[in-house]
């Protein structure tokens, strides 16, 4: 299919009209920074500061009807301010009504992560392909191998992490800065640890973008070999964050075999690839299935997709992870399988995939 053109984006964009002025927003001169790549469609919409919470609703728009256009893979939209960003928020408090600060390709530059050796993000196009599990336990096999490690949690709409490392309470602040919270060996920060989990907050792009920036950015990270950081499902907000913002060494994308969660996971990948974020390589989850009981291995959602598709996108495959009970036990129950059991074959399956990750670095 033919991809998309810049042109054809622009034409969308003149069917959404400003609401409080006459005009739509290209001939208003509020689209700009308009990056279109390989099908994934990016720009940034100026609007007032005073009026961001309005403009959500204008923004999801102007993100549907480039979505609909034929050939467009993946949209993403955010709002930006000429102004300069407003002083930040603790992240004690993230349902302030979001900060507008100037995100768009123009704008300012990667943030300094002084000590932090390697940034990686754990991504997937699609929701529930394992990337928490695999991030979880990536982590503690890279500080078996001797590393230090920390996650990110930078799934701020449903975060896993202090669940699946098995950490609870509130982490400590010192001065100005926040501590890291440890499980397993690994330093983790995660906006569990911040928010009340009864009070769901309705998150907004911009406000993804400051949160994010603030569990980074204001937090006592200490010295780190690597960072892993595990992404939301999608390709939005937290995506364009961490691109944009963050000194990403590469990403790792988790996949099923499953041909929907592959094209899901091609989505992932293009959204880092436009973005100039190396792909470091593919792991298929959920790869095969041994059965306890027999001992025989069934391939339920057809085995070896992702490795194919690597070698189609020219990344690296950098293993294969079976769907067993115990990973899901182990993940609930904030044992990682790779520190509960380690001679298990699901914990080695971890640990190849650590060395390969090593050996990258
Ligand atoms: N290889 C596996 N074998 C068995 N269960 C698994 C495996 N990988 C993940 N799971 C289970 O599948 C569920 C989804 O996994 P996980 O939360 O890691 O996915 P995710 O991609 O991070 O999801 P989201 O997109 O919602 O963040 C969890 O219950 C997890 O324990
Ligand atoms: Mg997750």
């Amino acid at each position: 299919m033919a991809r998309v053109s810049e042109d054809e984006v622009r034409e969308a964009l003149r069917r959404v009209g400003d609401p409080a002025r006459d005009g739509n927003v290209v001939d208003l001169g509020m689209i700009t920074g308009l990056v279109v790549r390989d099908g994934n469609v990016m720009f940034s919409i100026e609007i007032e500061p005073e009026r961001a919470a309005e403009m959500e609703s204008l923004r999801l728009a102007c993100e549907q009807v480039v979505a609909g256009l034929p050939g467009a893979l993946s949209v993403t939209a955010v709002l930006t301010a000429e102004q300069p960003p407003a002083p930040q928020q603790p992240p004690q408090q993230p349902q302030q009504p979001p900060q507008i600060g100037r995100h768009g390709s123009a704008g300012g530059g990667k943030m300094d992560l002084p000590g932090i050796g390697a940034v990686i993000a754990v991504a997937s196009g699609k929701g529930g392909v394992g990337k928490s599990t695999v991030t979880v336990n990536l982590a503690v096999a890279l500080s078996r191998l001797g590393l230090k490690v920390g996650i990110l949690d930078a799934d701020i709409y449903g975060p896993s992490m202090p669940r699946m490392l098995g950490i609870s309470g509130q982490p400590r602040s010192d001065g100005d800065k926040l501590e890291t919270m440890r499980g397993h060996g690994v330093s983790c920060m995660s906006i569990g640890f911040l928010v009340d989990p009864d009070q769901p907050t309705i998150w907004r792009g911009p406000m993804v973008m400051g949160a994010l920036e603030q569990l980074l950015g204001d937090v006592n990270w200490g010295e780190l070999d690597v960072m892993l950081v595990d992404m939301p499902p999608g390709t939005g907000d937290a995506q364009l964050t961490m691109a944009q913002k963050v000194p990403l060494k590469g990403a790792i994308i988790v996949s099923t075999p499953q041909d929907i969660a592959l094209i899901d996971a091609r989505k992932g990948l293009n959204m880092f690839r436009q973005t100039e974020v190396p792909v470091m390589g593919i792991i298929e989850n959920m790869s095969y299935f041994h059965c306890p009981s027999c001992g025989e291995r069934a391939e339920i959602f057809g085995h070896g997709g992702a490795r194919e598709t690597a070698a189609e996108l020219g990344c690296d495959f950098l293993g294969e992870i079976p769907l067993h009970i115990s990973l899901r036990e182990t993940s609930d129950a904030g044992t990682p399988i790779t520190a509960s059991d380690p001679g298990s074959a699901e914990a080695q399956a971890f640990m190849k995939i650590a060395e390969r990750v090593l050996a990258e670095l």
